[in-house]
């Protein structure tokens, strides 16, 4: 990774240390930051320390990072159950679960805590509005999306996405991050439900959904059809196993919530797996099964 330095942002704070904050934490870590991950519990936490460490040991064992590369970038995370202990960022990642309300909630606490003041409050949010995480702090203007894709080291892709009150700064400021830092490739969005990518990947993924729940063909066929006929190195259901069917379907959700068209309406199947916890790989259960 890069390690050139992003202006101004030098310490960098995660919320959530699922598969996406795992995942921002390390590619932020890799690339020189100082990076500091929360999490809820001592337990989630610790299942998250677990994922990020044993990505970065199978990066240094396919050659990606040294061995010293990987003590220091070791070095420079930490991790919390304490959001206080975010006062000192430059720059905040939100990456917890899908939903509105458990959002607003951290960006109301991280407003309160951050005491930086022109530190960026970003979310990873897929499809929540931005102005609406905005607006729950004092600092609209310091509020943007930026969306990493999954599996964060490996997605070159970042998309910016700008609320109707973040400032010209903030943008730039967040741009600099993205491709200097951490040499990302970023495209901007403008604050509608879905952005670029998941605008178009929804519907796709629904689609396949609705084409399995309805038997036109089986799992295997669906996605070899995708692999071997499109030359996607993955085939829809494995995809929407590996984003996470909750994941999905709250997305899904969002942009019907946005838009009132049918091509967004979760299929019932997805609805009843995330129900039955069915979430794909993160519970080793989805539309295939995992070890
Ligand atoms: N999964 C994907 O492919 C993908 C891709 C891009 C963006 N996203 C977005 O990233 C976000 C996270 O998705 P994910 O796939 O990592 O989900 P995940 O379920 O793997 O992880 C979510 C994490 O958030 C934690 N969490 C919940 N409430 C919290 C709180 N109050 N404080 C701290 N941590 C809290 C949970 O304990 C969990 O570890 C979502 O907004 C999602 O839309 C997901």
């Amino acid at each position: 990774m890069t390690g050139i330095p992003a202006g101004d942002i030098a310490r960098v704070g995660v919320v959530g240390c699922g598969q996406m904050g795992a995942g921002i934490a390390e590619v932020c870590a890799r690339s020189g930051l100082d990076v500091k991950v929360a999490e809820t519990t001592g337990e989630a936490l610790e299942i998250g320390r677990t994922r990020l460490f044993n990505s970065l040991t199978k990066a240094a064992e396919r050659g990606k990072v040294s061995a010293e590369e990987l003590a220091e970038t070791q070095a420079r995370l930490s991790f919390t159950t304490d959001l206080g202990e975010f006062a000192d960022r430059d720059l905040v990642i939100e990456a917890v679960v899908e939903n509105e309300q458990v959002k607003t909630e951290i960006f109301q606490v991280l407003d309160q805590v951050v005491t930086r003041p022109d530190a960026i409050l970003a979310s990873n949010t897929s499809s929540i509005p931005l102005v609406k995480l905005a607006v729950a702090t004092s600092r609209p203007d310091q509020v943007i999306g930026i969306h990493f894709f999954n599996p964060a080291p490996v997605q070159k892709l970042v998309e910016l996405i700008p609320a109707l009150t973040t400032s010209e700064g903030t943008l730039s400021r967040a741009q600099l991050f993205a491709e200097k830092a951490l040499g990302k490739h970023a495209i901007r969005a403008q604050d509608r439900s879905g952005f670029v990518v998941n605008a178009l990947l929804i519907p796709y993924l629904l689609s396949a959904i609705r084409m399995f729940e309805s038997g036109i063909a089986s799992r295997e066929d669906i996605d070899n059809g995708m692999e071997l006929g499109c030359a996607h190195p993955m085939g829809p259901l494995k995809l929407a196993d590996l984003i996470g069917l909750d994941t999905v379907a709250s997305v899904a959700f969002s942009m019907y919530d946005e838009y009132k068209e049918p091509l967004y309406a979760a299929p019932p199947l997805l609805q009843r797996m995330v129900d039955a916890g069915r979430l794909g790989r993160k519970s080793n259960s989805g539309f295939y099964t995992y070890g």
